[in-house]
Order: C-alpha cells, then structure tokens, then sequence
C-alpha cells in the first residue's frame, strides 16, 4: 500500500514536471531565426482587411508550409489614448483582438510595432510612459511579436528597451521583442542582455528606394556581427525586399541566400496575394531555408573577397558548411571557392542548393561562373 502511494506520489511529481519542462519549452522564443511577413514596404498598405488577405495568402501558397508563421503589424495602426490611457487602434483596424483571432485561427502567429519615444517614425502614438499597459494590451488582444522602433526615443537606449522587455515578460505572455534601433550604439552588443530576441543592425534596408545595391550595401557589410548571433537572438539586417518591384530573380536569390547564410530573420514584405511562381519558389525553397534554422544557429561569415567578389561559409549543425559565392560585379563572372579558406577538408562534396542538384565531389577548391548580381549557393560535405 505504502509502496502503491509512494507511486503515485512519484507519477504525479513527475507529470508535474514533464508539463513545466514542456512549459519552458513552448515559452522559449526565437530558438531558429523568425520567418514571416510584414506590412511596411510601399508595395503594401496597412489595415484589417489587407492584413487578414495577406494570412489567407500565407496559408494557401504554401509559405506557412515552408515555415514562414508571423503576420506583422507595422507602423501606422495607431490613434491614441482613450481616458484610461490605453492605446487605440484607429479606422483602418476596427477590432484588433478579432483580427488577431482570425491570424491565430490560420495557425500564425501575430506581430504589431510600436515606440520607446511618445511618436512612432510615421508619428503616431508611441509608447513612452505607457510600457506597462501598452505591454498589457498587446498581450490581451494576443500579440506574439513586437517590433520595437527608437524614432523619437531619446535618452538612454539601453533602459528604454530594457522597460518595455521586462513589462511584456510580467504579462506572462511569450512575446517576441525586435529592436530597432538601427544598431545606433553597437546595438548588436547589448540587444540580448536587454531581453531581444532581434536587433536591427541598420538604417532602413531600403532606404534610398528598393535596388539590389540597397540589398548589397545592407548584407555584405554584416561581415563581423557573427559572435554577436544565436539561438534566441539573432542580429537583423533588415527585411527582404524579394518580390518587390526592381529586383530581379538572380538579386532575390542573393539576398535569400545571403540572408540564411547570416541566420537572419526571414520577414519578407511582398504581396503573398500576387507573388510570381518565381517569388514564391525563391522565399520557399526549403534547401536554402533549412541553412537559415539550422538548429546550431551560427551565423556565416565571409571568408574570401576579392573586388565584387564574395565567399561567405556558415557552419551547419551537421558538421558540413552552407558556402555562398556571390557576384556582385554587372555582368557574370566565374567565382572559386578554395576549400582551405572555407575551413573545408581537401576532398568535398557539394550539393547547389539553388539547383538542387548534387554535383559531385571535388578536390581542393571550386569554381562557378555567377550571373550579375547573383549567387550559388552550395552545401558543402567533407569527405574524409
Ligand atoms: C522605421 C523602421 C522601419 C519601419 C518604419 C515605420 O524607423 O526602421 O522598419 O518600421 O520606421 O514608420
């Protein structure tokens, strides 16, 4: 009998246990780098009803499928205060929670934006003064991910996100926090002390209009931010510009690649509800996005230059290498990869990723010719 006892007493604590372990694994945000979709960029416009349109999209073109799960919210979706001081969604969102409901009905996951300053960058209500109760109304109507932009912040920067990253954690809901701050202050350096589980490294990614130099300018010059990157909290060069007018297939693919070679997040900006066969095979070819969640999550570095000629390595879990050989020069050029520089064994086997096809094995280095602006990226295999 006593013994019977003690084995319930024993199944119940271990019951117990097995649900807070499971507990603190569900509560454990951003362990691969975020995919998703979000409404800034010119080609789209914000309100309930695109945004419903845009999570319909998500499911029925197969991105959910490829792993893409935030539907975010950016600026613009704010009115102001009410006479408690909560913050208030204007005309174009009539009913937040609701839509939020519908996201979380389709099996996504919910992302809004707002400010440490008193205006966001297109001016409208911020956060300043508010972090409790804004933190509480995002987790009330079920926010999953907030983007958290500096603007008009002022002051110290390290404690402005450092307030609002305590607030959302003492609603108890998992909420994913974005910095952006424009990696003003080495953001990169302090982002994961301050509760992030993303920074921004950059101004606006598309800044100066959407081009594949503003895809360049903003990637290749991540090169040394690697240590900074990890399970849980990853650095963010900004959102991808794939699918948007003036960039061409090849300019997708470089930013594709290059994005997952650095572990960044994935938050595409197209309309999911007019993509071209050719957008969605780029966002959704599931070679190149598993580069991107490598579980290991290390993010690439560049490991030979040469002019407009880059090669950039990220180390896999699997112990084989995702090797990038971009073209950035107008016109194709042959790009070689040497298997030394690579960190690689003399003997490799290499698979195009973009291709999808095995290639074969190879000694001591390999070369490609890449079209302007455009990449190959393989997965390398030591063969030893
Ligand atoms: C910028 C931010 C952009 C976008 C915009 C909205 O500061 O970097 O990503 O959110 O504000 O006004």
């Amino acid at each position: 009998m006593k013994l019977y006892a003690t084995g319930i007493i024993l199944t119940v604590l271990g019951i117990c246990r097995l649900s807070t372990m499971l507990l603190a694994q569900e509560t454990r945000i951003a362990q691969t780098p975020p995919m998703g979709w979000s409404g800034f960029f010119p080609s789209t416009k914000s309100g309930d009803e695109l945004i419903r349109a845009e999570a319909d999209a998500m499911v029925s073109t197969g991105m959910k499928a490829a792993g893409y799960e935030y539907i975010n919210v950016d600026d613009c979706w704010e009115s102001g205060r009410d006479s408690f001081g909560n913050l208030c969604p204007n005309g174009r969102y009539p009913d937040m929670k609701a839509l939020v409901d519908y996201v979380h009905s389709k099996g996504l996951k919910f992302g809004i934006y707002s400010s440490p300053g008193r205006k966001t960058c297109a001016g409208f209500e911020g956060s300043f003064g508010h972090e409790d109760q804004d933190a509480e109304t995002f987790a009330a109507w079920g926010v999953d991910f907030l983007k958290y932009d500096w603007c008009s912040g002022s002051g110290d920067q390290v404690a402005a996100y450092r307030r609002m990253s305590e607030a959302l954690k003492r609603t108890g809901r998992p909420i994913l926090f974005a910095l952006c701050q424009y990696g003003r202050e080495r953001g990169w350096a302090w982002g994961a002390s301050v509760g992030g589980n993303t920074w921004r490294t950059t101004s606006d990614i598309a800044l100066n209009g959407i081009s594949y130099d503003d895809i360049a300018l903003v990637g290749f010059e991540q090169n040394g931010l690697e240590r900074f990157a990890g399970p849980g909290h990853w650095n963010d060069p900004d959102g991808l510009l794939i699918g948007q007018p003036g960039i061409n297939d090849d300019e997708a693919r470089t930013q594709m690649s290059l994005w997952c070679l650095l572990a960044s997040p994935l938050i595409t900006s197209n309309d999911l509800t007019q993509m071209s066969p050719e957008t969605l095979a780029i966002l959704t070819n599931p070679e190149v996005i598993v580069v991107n969640q490598d579980r290991a999550g290390i993010q690439g570095h560049r490991v030979a230059e040469e002019g407009p000629l880059e090669v950039w390595v990220k180390p896999l879990a699997d112990g084989s290498k995702a090797v990038g050989l971009f073209n950035r020069e107008g016109a194709p050029l042959p790009v070689t990869v040497s298997f030394c520089d690579a960190g690689l064994p003399a003997s490799v086997q290499l698979r195009d990723l973009w291709a999808r096809k095995d290639l074969g094995v190879f000694q001591e280095s390999f070369t490609a010719t890449v079209p302007r602006h455009g990449v190959v990226m393989l997965k390398a295999t030591g063969q030893f």
